[in-house]
């Protein structure tokens, strides 16, 4: 088990563990139990967003989680029908609303929606729910290098994280790199590529790697996220896969296992729905 909660530093200071728990399909009674399993088993970090429609489960699993408050990260995201800067402002108030919580630790806008042009606008109001306490660190998700230097030439604010699409099927190490440039910590959305949604889980390439060290398909790949210095957030009702997923550092991948699972790639057609967030734009 990775107990060492301090893994990833941001350019803001604050530290991110090894993993979070992604929440997609995680709602009602039972997604609350979900995460309380999580968190019993050593989770720190909670991944939510308006739109996966259980900010308020997860809230309520933070009431009822024996941790203290300030144990537990929850991060959070606007969603693409709010970027004008006031929508924006009301919209993270109303997500704490929904949670029953006061800050958030963490919050990102979740796409860029460029050809809206308004996520600069929408970065100002991230900006400014800081100062006030709303929110602690902020960071975007999707956001390729020309709309990361928008928001940094207009704001002088760089994000501490991007949130990108990142699975061995479309392995994102041009966003890594790009991110890395400017000081951001890349996080991996997706890193099973949804199960449902590909094969990733059950590649024979990744198989043999994990027979090799002992591991499960899902191991070697939070591994391989953490060799490339990439938070990441799986999904997981489970609490088998959850207690796998966390424990999954010790032990370290050759470079020549870690250029097989990059060799996997299969650029943009490897994309799970094929979400280019050039052209890709996403409403709540
Ligand atoms: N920023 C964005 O635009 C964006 C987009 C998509 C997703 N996300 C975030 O990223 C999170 C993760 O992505 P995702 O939900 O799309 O999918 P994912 O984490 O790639 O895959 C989840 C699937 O893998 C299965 N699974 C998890 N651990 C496993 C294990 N150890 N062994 C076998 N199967 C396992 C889960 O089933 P069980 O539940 O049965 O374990 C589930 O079916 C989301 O939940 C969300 O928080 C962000």
């Amino acid at each position: 088990m990775t107990t060492d909660h301090n893994i990833f530093r941001l350019n803001d200071n604050s530290m991110l563990p090894l993993i979070g728990l992604g929440t997609v399909g995680i709602q009602g009674d039972k997604g609350i139990f979900e995460i309380l399993s999580a968190l019993n088993m050593g989770y720190r970090l909670i991944d939510t967003s308006t739109n996966y429609d259980n900010e308020g489960i997860v809230g309520e699993a933070v009431r009822r989680s024996a941790l203290l408050r300030e144990e537990i990260l929850i991060s959070a995201k606007l969603p693409g029908s709010y970027h004008e800067y006031d929508k924006a402002f009301l919209s993270i108030q109303e997500s704490l609303h929904r949670t029953g919580l006061k800050y958030f630790d963490k919050y990102l806008i979740h796409w860029p929606n460029p050809k809206d042009g308004k996520y600069v606008e929408a970065w100002k109001a991230l900006v400014d729910a800081q100062k006030l306490g709303l929110i602690k660190t902020i960071g975007v998700s999707n956001f390729e290098p020309s709309h990361l230097d928008d928001i940094i030439t207009e704001t002088g604010v760089t994000p501490a994280t991007n949130q990108v699409e990142r699975h061995p099927y479309f392995n994102n190490n041009r966003m890594i790199e790009e991110n890395k440039k400017r000081g951001i910590l890349t996080e991996a959305w997706s890193p099973f590529g949804r199960g449902y949604l590909n094969d990733v889980l059950q590649n024979a390439t990744i198989k043999e790697i994990a027979d090799k060290y002992e591991k499960t398909p899902a191991q070697i790949i939070v591994n391989w996220n953490y060799q490339a210095g990439v938070f990441t957030i799986p999904k997981s009702s489970n609490p088998k896969h959850q207690k796998d997923n966390i424990n999954s550092i010790n032990f370290e991948l050759t470079e020549e296992d870690i250029n097989t699972i990059d060799s996997l790639d299969k650029g943009e057609a490897g994309r799970v729905e094929g979400q280019n967030p050039n052209e890709y734009h996403e409403y709540v």
